[in-house]
């Protein structure tokens, strides 16, 4: 039986890599598109060594709707798009905050309509927990009111899913599952792919494992004095594998054809840990001591979140297959095995 074509936008990236080689492992066929703006070409390699395929990559920018449909062009047939290209970088998108509602709105818009016209019904969106800024009461249902974004990148997330329920209350044949992402971490078990953040790491996790490594002196934690258990800020960490596997079961939904024209699913993994629970799961996990002083808080940070995922569970089959310490393992199995790692200080 021929493999259904799966497009994956930004799919040399971080969760897109991962989600590549799910698709794979589950029997469909990716295509990648990618600018690499914010991703590496060895990502590619990575996906190759693990599944022993070359997916074919086109180095296109999603905002350019001529060069997409060039894309959809030389790729007839496809069955579905799972759209994770944007940028992602909440203090980078206060200082440049048109950069990101061009790219990251620009794009799906571009990306739909292109859609439309080649008949490409079925679209997984990435987007984020940051759609409920701070909330009342946790853990957050889909239930739980979206507010007011807290950055522009947060913006531009509740506006791309505004634009999809949109679409969704139109006559529009288009078929959309909003993947709400809590804390995705970790790496591929083989060490083949994981994070490269390009420069200074944003995100906890690139930040323990380099400063492990020695590549930083110390980590900051941002902040100690949080209404929480030990004072520092409460997230909830899913491992990367079963966020990508959720994109899978997303996409078999929408090709089975269930469910309203749009649906919103948190992907976490239910629970929450502290800033400083999570670098002594680092170091349990590891034996390798984190360097880390505690510093002001960081400007637009939640105090606490985490995920109900009772709903991905149910209706996705979601499961949560491994603990934060395994999923800190393998972070730092990928940051041992970057043979490059200089060259991304
Ligand atoms: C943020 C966004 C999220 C977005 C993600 C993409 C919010 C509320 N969350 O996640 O929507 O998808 O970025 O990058 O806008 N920390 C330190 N020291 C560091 C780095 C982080 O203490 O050097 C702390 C942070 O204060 C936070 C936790 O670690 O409490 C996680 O931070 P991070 O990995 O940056 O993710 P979020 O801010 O939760």
């Amino acid at each position: 039986m021929e493999k259904k074509k799966i497009l994956v936008t930004g799919g040399a990236g971080y969760i897109g890599s991962h989600t590549v080689v799910e698709l794979h492992e589950a029997g469909y066929e990716p295509v990648i598109i990618d600018n690499f703006s914010n991703s590496k070409e060895s990502a590619l390699d990575g996906i190759t060594a693990i599944t022993g395929q070359q997916f074919r990559c086109y180095r296109v920018d999603c905002t350019n709707a001529a060069a997409m449909r060039e894309v959809f062009e030389q790729e007839p047939g496809l069955e579905g798009v799972i759209h994770f290209a944007a940028y992602k970088a909440v203090g980078e998108s206060v200082e440049k905050p048109l950069e990101y509602y061009h790219n990251n709105v620009g794009s799906l818009v571009a990306l739909l309509q292109v859609m439309r016209e080649f008949n490409v019904t079925n679209l997984v969106f990435s987007s984020s927990c940051t759609v409920y800024g701070i909330p009342e009461n946790l853990p957050v249902t889909e239930q739980t009111p979206v507010q007011k974004a807290n950055s522009p990148y947060g913006n531009t997330k509740k506006i791309c899913e505004e634009i999809l329920s949109d679409v969704a209350q139109s006559a529009s044949t288009l078929r959309s599952i909003a993947l709400r992402y809590f804390n995705p971490i970790g790496a591929h078990p083989s060490a083949k792919i994981g994070e490269l953040p390009l420069g200074v790491p944003n995100n906890l996790v690139p930040f323990i494992t380099q400063t492990a490594a020695g590549i930083r002196e110390q980590l900051t934690i941002f902040g100690e004095d949080y209404d929480t258990a030990d004072g520092t800020c409460v997230r909830d960490y899913v491992h990367v594998v079963d966020l990508a596997k959720a994109h899978v079961t997303a996409v078999e939904r929408l090709l089975e054809a269930k469910g309203d024209k749009i649906e919103f699913f948190n992907v976490g993994t239910g629970s929450g840990n502290t800033v400083l629970e999570a670098v002594q799961a680092f170091e349990r996990a590891t034996g390798v001591k984190v360097n880390y002083k505690v510093g002001p808080r960081r400007a637009g940070d939640v105090p606490k979140i985490y995920a109900d995922v009772t709903k991905a569970t149910e209706v996705l089959g979601f499961r949560t297959n491994s603990t934060l310490e395994e999923a800190m393992k393998s972070a730092w199995d990928w940051q041992l095995s970057l043979q490059d790692s200089v060259t991304n200080v």
